[in-house]
């Protein structure tokens, strides 16, 4: 099969090369599903793939995730500890990974901060707190209109601190359209931005974001 070996010389990467996507949009987007069908599709050619998430499974992700249930933090604190959960990411999982020559994907990172902290807090100052975070190669923005979002959550049945505030997402949604134009981002964070209509198709989208991350790998 020339496609599949083309293809698997194209993602054999030495070790530390290898790219960090981010995969960002509101709650209920669809994130996770594209993090996974574009992980099966890298390793379905041979490479190896590292599946990563915000807030993580660690200590700080855990104090953030019992404030997300029953909030009792004020909103700098909760942008300082997404800021530091970040750092444990990057230093436990998102390096070790690229160095092994792994892609890493990570569904959601400190872009969500700057939207979603930067409702209540001074998104500029957010963008500072994270300005020493790694810069990824690729952000995708899967973008979706709150009316869309508030049917795809109700069937999901669960609900965060934010879910449940539509005009909230909506903010968010608008804040996640500007970042991909490259506001309110320091240095570090400015990349190649893929932004994507999340109402389509899922096998649409991941046909979308396959063409972009062939096309940034280096041959
Ligand atoms: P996540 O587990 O991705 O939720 P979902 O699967 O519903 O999208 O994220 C949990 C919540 O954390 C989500 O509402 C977005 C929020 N969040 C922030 O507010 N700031 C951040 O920096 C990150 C990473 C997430």
């Amino acid at each position: 099969m020339p496609h599949r070996a083309s293809f698997y010389t194209f993602f054999t990467y030495p070790k530390a090369m290898a790219p960090f996507i981010v995969i960002e949009g509101i709650d209920g987007s669809g994130k996770g599903t594209q993090a996974e069908l574009l992980g099966k599709r890298l390793e379905s050619v041979g490479v190896d793939v590292a599946l990563t998430f915000e807030p993580t499974g660690g200590p700080i992700g855990k104090i953030i995730r019992d404030h997300m249930k029953d909030p009792f933090l004020d909103d700098r604190s909760l942008a300082l500890l997404f800021a530091s959960d970040r750092i444990e990411h990057i230093r436990n999982e998102v390096s070790p990974a690229l160095s092994e020559g792994k892609v890493v994907i990570s569904d959601r990172y400190a872009y969500s901060s700057i939207a979603y902290q930067g409702q209540t807090v001074d998104p500029g100052w957010v963008g500072m707190i994270n300005s020493d975070a790694l810069r990824p190669d690729l952000v995708i923005i899967l973008d979706m209109g709150s009316s869309e979002v508030k049917k795809r959550i109700k069937d999901r049945g669960t609900t965060d601190c934010f879910e449940e505030d539509l005009s909230f997402l909506e903010g968010v949604r608008n804040m996640f359209l500007s970042i991909s134009g490259g506001e309110y981002l320091p240095g570090n964070l400015m990349t190649r931005f893929l932004l994507l209509d999340a109402t389509e198709d899922p096998d649409r989208i991941s046909d979308m974001i396959w063409n972009v991350v062939s096309s940034i790998c280096p041959p």
